[in-house]
């Protein structure tokens, strides 16, 4: 499906609140304040679909000051965020090319939402990790301020190398299902021979012990995968710093392109592609293989300033105004 209209019309709002309908947050902010229209009380998101053969209506509403509300079929979830377990949505917008040229920090949060979404079971492993890191923090500041013994560290010293080391594993498992489809992908798009390559290593609690002296002094974890990366690489260039703008963004739509791939093959059922602006820095050649690609991958909403980028027909054209949407003639 493609979404036209002009620069400012509202075609980013419009793919914005489909995932936040879908998933139950916005993937521009965390702040569910900011998804209202300015000078409303509140806003609301629908849609409705099927999710292979069962018929899904999701519901949305965010109220100023009352926080987030969400249902599924007419039944309300205990958390909007629970959205996220039933129903996938990938979203391709430019500021999520942070993902490649980023920090870390911004690598380590896309890949294990990956993982979470490879193997929901596994989901809250990241969120789990980091609290006992958080844990072993606080106890090593109390330990150091002497307000309590170093032996109080110990039990969080464990806890951080038995979740650390499943966490890495997790991660190096999320990496080698993303590997064939990411460098199918990213060759079909012209960048070659790319590879996933996780740094950092599962963490011990003889390697914590041995830090300990330094931790003390820090207050902080100096090692585990809350410090660990992935190096994103084409032809073993580091992409994130010698990558082109271009080459940046083929890899980042192979990455997400490998990840409704695998999906896919995992759970029978393709997720929503959400594609803000891909084609305006593509060459034709390039626009003309990922269209392809995406018509083969389930549902995709792409937005354009102009019809013609788009080098084959969509399903469906529709024309985005400012306050309104309507379907063109393809
Ligand atoms: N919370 C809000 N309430 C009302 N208007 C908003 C809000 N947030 C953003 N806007 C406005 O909505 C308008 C449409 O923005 P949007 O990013 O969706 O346009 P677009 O069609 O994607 O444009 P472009 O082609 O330039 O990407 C902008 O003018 C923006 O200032
Ligand atoms: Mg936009």
């Amino acid at each position: 499906m493609l979404l036209v209209g002009p620069n400012g019309v509202g075609k980013t709002n419009l793919l914005e609140a489909t995932h936040v309908a879908a998933q139950g947050f916005s993937p521009r902010t965390r702040t569910d304040s900011q998804v209202v229209r300015f000078g409303a009380d509140g806003a609301r998101a629908a849609i409705a679909g099927r999710r292979g053969e069962v018929r899904l209506e999701l519901e949305v509403t965010v109220r100023r000051g009352e926080g987030k509300r969400a249902q599924l079929n007419g039944a309300p979830l205990r958390a909007a965020e629970q959205l996220r377990t039933m129903v996938s949505a990938l979203v391709f917008t430019p500021d999520r090319l942070g993902v490649v040229k980023g920090p870390p920090a911004a690598r380590r949060a896309y890949f294990d939402r990956v993982l979470g979404r490879f193997s929901p079971a596994r989901a809250p492993l990241p969120a789990e990790y980091g609290v006992a890191v958080a844990q072993r923090n606080a106890a090593l500041r109390r330990a150091a301020a002497n307000l309590s013994g170093r032996d109080a560290i110990e039990p969080w010293s464990e806890r951080v190398a038995t979740l650390g080391a499943e966490l890495v594993a997790e991660r190096l498992e999320t990496l080698a299902l993303l590997q064939p489809s990411f460098a199918a992908r990213a060759d079909e798009l012209g960048l070659g021979e790319v590879s996933l390559r996780y740094e950092g290593d599962p963490p011990t609690l003889e390697g914590l012990d041995a830090a300990l002296g330094r931790d003390l002094e820090r207050g902080v974890t100096s090692l585990g995968p809350h410090l660990d990366d992935v190096v994103l690489a084409a032809a073993n260039r580091d992409l994130r710093s010698f990558g082109s703008q271009g080459e940046q963004r083929l890899a980042l739509l192979a990455l997400l392109l490998a990840e409704a791939e695998t999906i896919a093959d995992r759970t029978g059922v393709p997720p929503l592609l959400l594609l803000d602006d891909v084609l305006s820095e593509l060459d034709p050649g390039r626009r003309q293989i990922l269209a392809a690609r995406v018509r083969s991958a389930g549902q995709a909403l792409v937005t354009a300033t102009d019809a013609a980028m788009l080098p084959t027909a969509p399903d469906q054209l529709l024309e985005v105004a400012p306050g309104s949407v309507l379907e063109a003639a393809a």
